[in-house]
């Protein structure tokens, strides 16, 4: 593996920069048999600036292969988040007769304004050409950005969200050659309207669990500050797409409860062999996004595999359609070992359940089942030196799981990076059931098979971690927990 893997806050299974700035995804395709993860990114330094398309590739969504830009910063202009389709039937007309076109669609941002421009690739995406019409949509408006384009196969033609993020509205267009594009709808301000601006918009169909042939849109977008755990954050609306316009059927949700996860989009072009709809975020929050890591800033979140499911948090309110994420099953390929330990006798004080030197390398999965009784909390503490731990628990007042990141580590970097940050979580059966991935500076907890998630990066200073458990009386019950430890995907 290359020396920066060894990096002691270095993601070892999550995608990063070698070095340099990166923010949102962009461009997530797959085509002959690689998934591609373009991405904003600044060659010149470590942090935002020059914009330019990043890119990277992977067979299996875990392994990925650093390529050269794909779009540069030219003339001012630095190209900003959009999409990328292949174009099976050249109705660009950008293919070279032997295969299909992969077409980026992306913001031009420079003198004074937004637009959206095209590019395309008839060689894998390793080199690409600007279409020479560019802009193909102008609205003379310094906040239109983020197209997220895709072939809507019910009414041939191919469709674009959009979004005037100072508006906070999302305007939806229509297109026979990606070309020329007409307006068919617009949606917004909605949700959570007192906050400002959307951005990164997304808009897929999903099949409900449990409810065989049923489907509905899901419509997601991004606000640059005020979510739920504070500073940027996603929310989502869940409806239906029909003549060209998107209804919310229910009120908006939040994607993610932790706070670093923004900007998520999905895998456009998946073969026909596999049905998933997958997307990947961005593992950083605007407002702390000066992470104290040198000279590479900013990793993407694991993969997640997207489903609608039918919950209710609580008994006080009706069952929503909710947003459900899983990490991708390609990453239990990772698994390099698995032990159970035995947790039950867990009580306060915290103690340990792990061998010294066990987890040196700090990139595991711990998956456990919690029986919270009638105890306030009972959870783990990712302890990394005496007085450094992060904790991720059940609490019993909220009915949420929180990861505590308060004494993880380096938090004075900024004032708004330490705290606890807190997701619903119901009992099913009178348990929660965890999957908590901890990658040296990342942790992410998918909770109940991932009806909600919550991420956030951490900076110990100590790599060498205990698993501690607790229980706030002995009502309450860590019933089971595997350890598996998790290899780096530097190593095939
Ligand atoms: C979101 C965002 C996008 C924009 C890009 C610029 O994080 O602000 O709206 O296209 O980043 O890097």
């Amino acid at each position: 593996s290359p020396d920066y893997m060894n990096e002691p806050l270095r993601p070892q299974f999550h995608f990063s920069p070698e070095i340099n700035w990166m923010n949102d995804p962009n461009g997530l395709v797959f085509h002959n048999g690689e998934y591609h993860l373009f991405h904003q990114y600044n060659p010149a330094g470590n942090s935002w600036g020059h914009m330019s398309w990043g890119h990277a590739v992977s067979t299996d969504l875990m392994h990925w292969k650093h390529l050269p830009i794909a779009l540069p910063e030219a003339n001012g202009i630095m190209a900003f988040s959009g999409s990328c389709v292949v174009d099976h039937r050249n109705t660009s007309g950008f293919g070279d007769g032997k295969s299909p076109p992969m077409v980026a669609v992306y913001t031009g941002h420079g003198h004074g304004k937004q637009v959206q421009n095209l590019a395309y690739s008839n060689d894998n995406g390793r080199t690409w050409t600007q279409y020479e019409k560019n802009p193909v949509l102008d609205l003379n408006k310094a906040d239109f950005r983020d197209p997220k384009v895709f072939w809507h196969e019910s009414t041939k033609r191919w469709i674009m969200v959009v979004s005037l993020a100072a508006e906070k509205v999302i305007v939806f267009y229509a297109s026979d050659d990606l070309k020329r594009w007409t307006e068919l709808s617009r949606f917004g301000p909605a949700g959570t309207i007192d906050k400002p601006n959307w951005e990164c918009p997304d808009l897929f169909e999903l099949p409900v669990e449990a409810e065989p042939g049923k489907k509905l849109w899901v419509l997601e977008v991004d606000m640059g500050s005020g979510s739920v755990a504070g500073g940027s954050g996603g929310e989502y609306f869940v409806g239906t797409f029909e003549d060209g316009r998107f209804k919310a059927t229910q009120h908006a949700q939040w994607v993610d409860y932790g706070r670093d996860f923004y900007a998520p989009i999905s895998w456009d072009n998946m073969p026909d062999t596999d049905g998933r709809r997958i997307w990947i975020g961005w593992f950083n929050n605007w407002e702390t996004c000066l992470v104290p890591t040198s000279p590479w800033r900013s990793c993407m979140s694991i993969p997640r595999s997207l489903s609608l499911k039918k919950v209710a948090f609580n008994k006080e309110e009706p069952a929503i359609y909710v947003l459900n994420q899983r990490p991708v099953e390609e990453l239990k390929e990772l698994r390099v070992s698995t032990r159970t330990i035995d947790a039950t006798k867990a009580a306060w004080p915290p103690t340990a359940v792990t061998q010294k030197d066990e987890l040196n390398d700090m990139t595991f999965e711990l998956e456990a089942t919690i029986t919270p009784g009638t105890a306030r909390s009972v959870g783990f503490r990712i302890r990394t030196a005496d007085d450094e731990f992060t904790e991720v628990a059940y609490d019993r007042h909220y009915s949420g799981v929180y990861i505590d990141r308060s004494k993880s580590g380096n938090v004075g970097f900024h004032d708004a990076f330490a705290g606890r940050h807190t997701a619903p979580a119901r009992t099913i059966n009178g348990e929660v059931t965890l999957r908590i991935f901890v990658d040296r500076s990342t942790i992410e907890v998918f909770i109940n098979g991932g009806e909600a998630v919550i991420s956030d990066r951490i900076f110990p200073t100590s790599k060498s971690p205990s698993i501690e458990v607790f229980a706030g009386n002995n009502s309450a019950k860590i019933t089971s927990v595997q350890l598996h430890k998790l290899r780096s995907t530097w190593r095939r």
